[in-house]
């Protein structure tokens, strides 16, 4: 398998400019460079719950229903794409609307998008063995050859923060894609993380949550792979 090149800083400032931390429920907009890293989550949130961090939440489905059901979970959603994030703000303002959600009930008070590219936050803002869960459900899988550098399973800094940021012990790692290349890469790349352990991808929580595109490629009759990992204790 052939390693690519880390992403650089020019990437990270030609990607990041309109960086934003933005908060679901009081719709307050914070530019990402206003905030230090490493975040304190404490803080960050007002509360000790754990956190979980979805990379790529696209259109924000599973965010909502995860933050809702669990409403002592702390929910991260990084996606850099302009137009998803607007879809998911979209889709909570509508969801609050039409369930006459109670803004001071605490409901999605444990929501935060983000706006930005995750490796620039995972390797910036995230503190180490800080992460519940990540959950990465159909990372774009660049079919094409000359593309593949671009699959974010191939960055060693993203591997090397996804590793470094997960819980110790009981930190997991979810993983769902349709493409299965792109599962077989994923598989091989994180065998050579010594500090993950495959589990039985069946004892994932929440699976009946779909996210926008599961719902679309099972109507579709396609194949769906799924993996769980969870970080070894130090
Ligand atoms: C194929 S879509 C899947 C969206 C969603 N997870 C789902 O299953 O419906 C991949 C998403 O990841 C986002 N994405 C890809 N690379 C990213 C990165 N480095 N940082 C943040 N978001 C990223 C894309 O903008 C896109 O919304």
């Amino acid at each position: 398998m052939r390693e690519n090149p880390n992403y650089n800083e020019i990437y990270y400032q030609h990607t990041t400019s309109h960086s934003q931390v933005i908060d679901i429920l009081t719709e307050q907009v914070i530019p990402l460079s206003e905030l230090e890293g490493p975040m304190d989550w404490e803080r960050f949130f007002g509360n000790t719950y754990p956190v979980e961090i979805e990379i790529g939440s696209g259109k924000g489905r599973f965010l909502l229903e995860a933050s809702k059901r669990h409403p002592q979970v702390n929910y991260i959603g990084v996606e850099r794409a302009q137009k998803y994030v607007e879809v998911t703000r979209e889709r909570f303002e509508k969801h609050i609307r039409h369930f006459s959600v109670d803004r001071t009930s605490g409901t999605f008070s444990n929501v935060r998008l983000v706006r930005t590219d995750a490796n620039y936050f995972l390797t910036r803002y995230v503190p180490e063995t800080s992460v519940q869960a990540y959950h990465i459900y159909f990372p774009d899988p660049w079919p094409r050859k000359r593309q593949r550098k671009r699959r974010i399973f191939r960055n060693r800094d993203f591997l090397e923060a996804l590793t470094r940021t997960l819980n110790s012990g009981d930190g997991r790692l979810y993983i769902v894609t349709d493409h299965a290349e792109y599962f077989q890469e994923i598989q091989e790349r994180l065998a050579g993380l010594s500090v993950l352990r495959p589990m039985d991808a069946s004892l994932r929580p929440d699976s009946d949550i779909t996210t926008h595109y599961e719902a679309k490629y099972v109507l579709e009759g396609r194949a769906i792979y799924r993996a769980v990992y969870e970080k070894a204790a130090s």
